[in-house]
């Protein structure tokens, strides 16, 4: 039996600790993305546009399980340009990968689709999968994207929704610069300190993606995140905690407005705004994570 897993915008931060991860249990990896076409470290990445049906949809036919992490970063300032390329890049490769599986004569038995917990807006409540969406800019882009994936059939291929968290990992993803700001004593809470972070260890997340292509049980949204999120007060306390560092000052909201502005060129709702999610769909199918303590998940990342 074919064994290659195809990641769509596998390049990124995700897609390389997931491809890792793979080639460890034994799977071929294959990555498509819109750079050169080479082979490193036992991956090939082949050439594609993210739009458009090219010799890359050969990649697709009789392989194991499609994954895509394709988007434009949201973590930039959401100008005009800047927010039709984030929906663009999202819905055209969404779409594309839909037509390259209707015209594989063995289509992949699983295509999983990178999502964002983003969809729930900005909200203290507790969120399962069942809980009503937020509104604004970044939920429109969840539910454009979800309605995309899911907008038409594919007979003879399973499909998952990964809503993914805030995944912390080693090099890059949303943790880096928050370490670079404890490193300079910045690390205090942020704004009010009271909106959620939910958190979860990217070698949990792997797993999840690892069971979402093994467990053909497995269909429809999950929430792709840890059982305890914690506010941003504790995350930043925790992370100065595992980093040796003492009391920092908090940055007040007219503040991380400037400097989101200014300074890191961001969006300044990435980090005034969060929301308190549960992996319910995850934990009801017995998952069990590897890190559901914050402090240990940050101490294996950065002490171990
Ligand atoms: N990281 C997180 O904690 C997190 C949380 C929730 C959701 N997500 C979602 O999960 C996905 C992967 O996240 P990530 O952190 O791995 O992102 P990433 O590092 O930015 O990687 C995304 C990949 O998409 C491709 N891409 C970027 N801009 C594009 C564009 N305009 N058109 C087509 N392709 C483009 C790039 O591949 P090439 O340049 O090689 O083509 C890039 O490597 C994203 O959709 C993200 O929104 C991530």
């Amino acid at each position: 039996m074919n064994q290659t897993i195809v990641l769509a915008g596998g390049s990124g931060f995700l897609g390389k600790a997931l491809a890792t991860f793979l080639q460890q249990k034994g799977y071929t990896v294959v990555i498509l993305t819109r750079g050169l076409a080479h082979m490193n470290e036992g991956i090939r990445y082949v050439h594609w546009d993210g739009a458009t049906l090219g010799d890359w949809a050969k990649e697709i036919e009789g392989s194991k399980a499609i994954v895509n992490f394709t988007g434009k970063s949201v973590n930039c300032l959401y100008t005009k340009k800047n927010r039709e390329e984030i929906i663009r890049s999202r819905l055209d490769s969404v779409q594309v990968l839909t037509e390259a599986i209707r015209s594989c004569e063995h289509p992949p038995d699983v295509c999983i689709q990178a999502g964002s917990l983003a969809i729930f807006g900005d909200t203290r409540q507790v969120c399962t999968e069942e809980a009503p969406h937020g509104s604004g800019f970044s939920v429109e882009v969840c539910e454009k994207w979800e309605e995309a994936f899911f907008a038409r059939e594919l007979p003879q291929t399973r499909m998952v929704l990964l809503r993914i968290g805030f995944a912390l990992g080693k090099n890059g993803g949303a943790l880096e610069p928050l370490v670079k700001l404890a490193s300079y004593h910045l690390g205090g809470t942020v704004g009010s300190g009271d909106q959620y972070i939910s958190w979860l260890h990217i070698d949990d997340l792997n797993h999840m993606f690892l069971t979402a292509i093994q467990n053909e049980q497995l269909s429809g949204i999950f929430n792709a995140t840890g059982p305890q999120p914690v506010t941003n007060k504790e995350f930043m306390y925790t992370l100065r905690k595992v980093m040796n560092k003492g009391w920092a000052p908090k940055t007040p909201t007219p503040l991380v407005w400037i400097g989101a502005y200014l300074i890191m060129r961001t969006d300044p709702s990435l980090a005034l705004s969060g929301r308190n999610c549960i992996p319910q769909k995850f934990l009801d199918n017995g998952f069990t994570f590897l890190h559901s303590n914050l402090e240990t998940a940050l101490h294996d990342l950065l002490r171990s």
